[in-house]
């Protein structure tokens, strides 16, 4: 373990920035942001007790981090072949997509696929307004893509927390992210399509499938690495999923083989149990969130916040007179304009920084470029360790359960912020390595897991699960 210590407080506490430099002053800023290594592993132990919570009996009902079943087993049976439709919707999108699935070849290929956008208003509006408007979406593909008259079985990615009691009934737990439209919460948001669709009434739709995203992306990336039984999205939110035994899981009836589980580990800290680590910049964060009290971790971590938390700092520091002379620009002032993004660009390079900065209306100095910079590392830094803090609990445990000194797996992987901030991943897998040093791990970024995986558990749902088997067993 001190090895392990000192080896994680050389990179947690490294930074490209020399300490004679005047960025040095607003280092007390920073550091409520630098998790030590020790405080990692604190929180490493405190997810690994709400994961038991979660998958209780009769603490589940209470558990902060909901430890959700979702029915997609490794048992085998039947073969699977054919044409389906996808349904996405999660991030800021809504996608349609048609998708074919060959037996022989076993390969999952899109045929077409359309995007939607939700408008704002919608994604806080009623439930029936943004299932009408999924209808009309799906209504529209099936019109241009000929496929009206066909009855196809669909694969449905939604991605919030969902109580699913059938693979094809799903009662949504809570909204998340930007998403709170009225009466959809303690719902079947199947029943809620279909209720959309037959409002309409000119298509029909086949058996439906729910998904989760992170269950989408495991199940695409086991395509194509059979070890694959993890699946994390760092993106607009941040969640994971992975393969437990069954007997762990207290609601499910059942001892043999292994089910997987959507944490929804974004809510860890609910109850208030991460708070000692919590920022101001994190509390206000929230606050002025659509959901305050709500997946607290997440919040800390994804794409919807890091760009808020980055704003909020600057905003003090300015006001502090420690940078842009003391004058903050009407964007800066303006919550959610520091868009997420922005903080990849800026670490990617000084001239990208000075560009965004002219755009955001400030008057910088070089100086100040490279103090935002360094903001810029240090929060997303954090996400990126309290990522792998998350994802070293969930290799641990599939490593105790399994009672192997060492452990070989794979997680797939898919979000904005994993796959577009230049430096984020090869943190998490370095902090990884040294939380979890038993378990070597390999990081494959998903294909498309919300479109062509939930393709794929519909398929598997539909026939069976032959293709579970190749992949998972
Ligand atoms: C939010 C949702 C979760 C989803 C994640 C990533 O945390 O609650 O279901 O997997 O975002 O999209």
């Amino acid at each position: 373990l001190p090895a392990v210590t000192k080896a994680l407080a050389q990179w947690v506490f490294s930074h490209p920035y020399n300490t004679k430099r005047p960025e040095v002053t607003v280092v007390k800023y920073l550091q409520p942001f630098q998790l030590s290594p020790e405080t990692l592993q604190e929180v490493s132990a405190r997810l690994r007790k709400d994961l038991l919570r979660g998958l209780g009996k009769h603490s589940h009902h209470k558990a902060p981090v909901k430890m959700l079943p979702t029915f997609v087993r490794a048992t085998p049976d039947g073969t699977e072949k054919g044409d389906f439709l996808a349904l996405d919707l999660g991030g800021t999108n809504f996608r349609v997509l048609h998708v074919r699935v060959e037996e022989e070849a076993q390969k999952v290929l899109k045929m077409d696929s359309q995007i939607c956008a939700i408008p704002q208003e919608m994604m806080l509006g009623t439930g029936e307004q943004l299932f009408d408007h999924i209808a009309t979406c799906l209504g529209d593909f099936l019109e241009s893509h000929n496929l009206k008259g066909q009855t196809l079985p669909l694969g449905f990615t939604f991605s919030f927390p969902c109580e699913q009691l059938e693979i094809d009934k799903s009662i949504l737990i809570r909204w998340t992210k930007g998403f709170n439209c009225s009466g959809v919460e303690g719902k079947d948001v199947v029943q809620l399509l279909k209720e959309a669709i037959h409002r309409r009434g000119d298509y029909h739709i086949g058996s439906v499938a729910m998904v989760n995203d992170t269950v989408g992306t495991m199940m695409s990336c086991g395509y194509k690495d059979q070890s694959c039984e993890i699946g994390m999205i760092i993106g607009t939110g941040t969640n994971a999923c992975y393969m437990e035994e069954i007997k762990n899981v207290k609601r499910i009836e059942g001892e043999d083989g292994r089910m997987c589980i959507n944490t929804e580990w974004g809510g860890f800290g609910d109850d208030g149990c991460l708070d000692d680590i919590l920022t101001e910049f994190d509390v206000e964060v929230d606050k002025t969130s659509i959901n305050p009290g709500v997946h607290i971790f997440e919040k800390m971590i994804s794409g919807m916040y890091l760009g808020e938390i980055v704003r909020l700092v600057l905003v003090k520091m300015t006001k502090d007179k420690l940078l842009f002379k003391g004058q903050i620009s009407e964007a800066l002032g303006t919550r959610g304009l520091f868009e997420t993004k922005f903080i990849s660009e800026i670490e990617d390079g000084l001239e990208n920084a000075k560009k965004i900065l002219t755009e955001l209306g400030l008057d910088w100095s070089l100086v100040d470029a490279s103090v935002v910079r360094l903001v810029c590392d240090t929060i997303s830094s954090r996400s990126a360790y309290l990522c792998a803090a998350a994802l070293a609990t969930l290799v641990n445990r599939i490593r105790n359960n399994r009672k192997l000194g060492h452990l070989k797996t794979t997680v797939g992987v898919d979000g904005t912020v994993y796959r577009k901030h230049p430096t984020f991943s090869s943190k998490l897998q370095k902090a990884v390595r040294l939380l979890a040093p038993q378990c070597d791990i390999t990081f494959l970024v998903s294909e498309d897991g919300s479109g062509k995986g939930a393709a794929m558990v519909t398929a598997v749902a539909y026939f069976c699960a032959s293709i579970l088997i190749q992949w998972m067993v």
